[in-house]
């Protein structure tokens, strides 16, 4: 197993990484105050992997929430939900929540846990790989709002994050490779090992090989974890980890999140950011290419291939939350790191959507 500290100045916690973690039977429930223990979870998730961590708590007053599967339920339908249960069952704040799934029952679970009497403990067990190397760590929770994707949402951090190797054996293969998604971008952001890894290794990482896997999302949680502890509630350097994002999320609202999972279109983003940094001279075409036949090999997109309107790409862009000012705000790649940068020509970025569009 690997340990991973998140070292936070207010509430520092670990990251645990392993196999058979799920099984262990003193791990979580030492995370569990309180007497009571709160999962949340899905029905995709609950029938494969819910009763093993029930047992691992043994002894503990053992509740359950289950949610539908899919982002729609991200909602504030599902947080009444949990928040009820809390309310009706008695929970106190040192009672624990545990949210048992990918990033939606992370960010949702995480969100009612932030709010219920101002904050109760919570624990994050994610079980896809991007939920792995990604939304369990950092303290980002959210649900969604008809007007817009994480509108209402706090940063809550958990007492820590249980990652067992072994749930990724269950994700359906368009799943487990979206997640690479994320790690190349952490690739880019400077971690030099993480592309070493993924270059090296791609026949392990198609075998699911725990040991490769562990590997990978330590490095990636380590990341991770170093922007964060520098920068907790994105004043500043935390907006690096949105390399890609703001063209992703424009593609993921033009095509109403039904033709792209988050990892594919964060893939498709990262092709766009590294086009844009090649045509500002910040890096060579090899650069390009390297990455893109490192997303093809992971069997992710690097091309819209659908015609979309390059004025309305633009409008959504320019309406993302992340950017404070009109200029659009966005993470370039130069040479072997990250860099924010205002783009205030904005017929450049067009350039880029047309060429990935056409
Ligand atoms: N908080 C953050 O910092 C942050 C960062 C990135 C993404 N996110 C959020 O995360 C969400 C996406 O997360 P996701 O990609 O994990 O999606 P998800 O939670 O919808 O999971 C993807 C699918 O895989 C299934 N699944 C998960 N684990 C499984 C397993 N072990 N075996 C079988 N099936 C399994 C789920 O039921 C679901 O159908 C989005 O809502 C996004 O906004 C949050
Ligand atoms: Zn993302």
């Amino acid at each position: 197993m690997r340990l991973l500290q998140l070292p936070l100045k207010d509430n520092p916690y670990s990251i645990h990484i392993g196999s058979g973690l799920l099984n262990d039977s003193s791990l979580l429930k030492s995370y569990c105050d309180g007497d009571n223990v709160l999962f949340v979870t899905n029905e995709t998730i609950a029938p494969i992997y819910l009763d093993r961590v029930k047992n691992s708590v043994a002894g503990k007053n053992i509740h359950q929430v289950i949610i539908a599967d899919g982002e729609v339920y991200k909602s504030r339908e599902s947080f009444f939900k949990i928040i009820d249960y809390l309310v009706e069952h008695g929970f106190r704040r040192n009672d624990t929540l545990i949210a048992l799934g990918g990033g939606v029952i992370g960010d949702l679970s995480g969100f009612a846990a932030a709010s219920y009497q101002r904050g109760m403990n919570l624990v994050q067990i994610p079980t896809s790989l991007l939920s792995q190397v990604d939304s369990s760590v950092g303290g980002k929770t959210a649900i969604n709002h008809q007007q817009g994707k994480n509108l209402v949402g706090a940063f809550y951090q958990p007492s820590a994050v249980i990652i067992d190797v072994d749930t990724l054996d269950t994700l359906p293969d368009r799943e487990y490779f979206s997640g690479f998604g994320e790690i190349i971008k952490y690739a880019l952001l400077g971690e030099a090992s993480i592309k070493r890894l993924l270059s090296s290794q791609i026949d392990k990482l198609f075998e699911r090989d725990r040991k490769t896997l562990i590997e990978l999302i330590y490095l990636s949680c380590q990341m991770k974890s170093e922007i964060v502890a520098k920068d907790e509630k994105e004043k500043g350097e935390r907006a690096l980890l949105n390399l890609g994002h703001t063209f992703a999320h424009a593609l993921e609202t033009l095509t109403e999140y039904k033709h792209y999972l988050h990892g594919e279109a964060v893939a498709i983003g990262i092709m766009m950011a590294l086009s844009l940094s090649k045509i500002k001279n910040l890096i060579d075409s090899q650069k390009v290419e390297e990455y893109q036949q490192l997303l093809e090999k992971l069997k992710l997109p690097v091309n819209i291939q659908r015609k979309l309107s390059v004025d309305a790409f633009l409008a959504v862009m320019t309406k993302d939350k992340k950017n404070q000012s009109k200029a659009l705000r966005l993470v370039l790649v130069k040479q072997d790191r990250c860099i924010l940068k205002e783009e205030p020509n904005t017929q450049l970025v067009a350039d880029v959507i047309q060429e990935f569009t056409a």
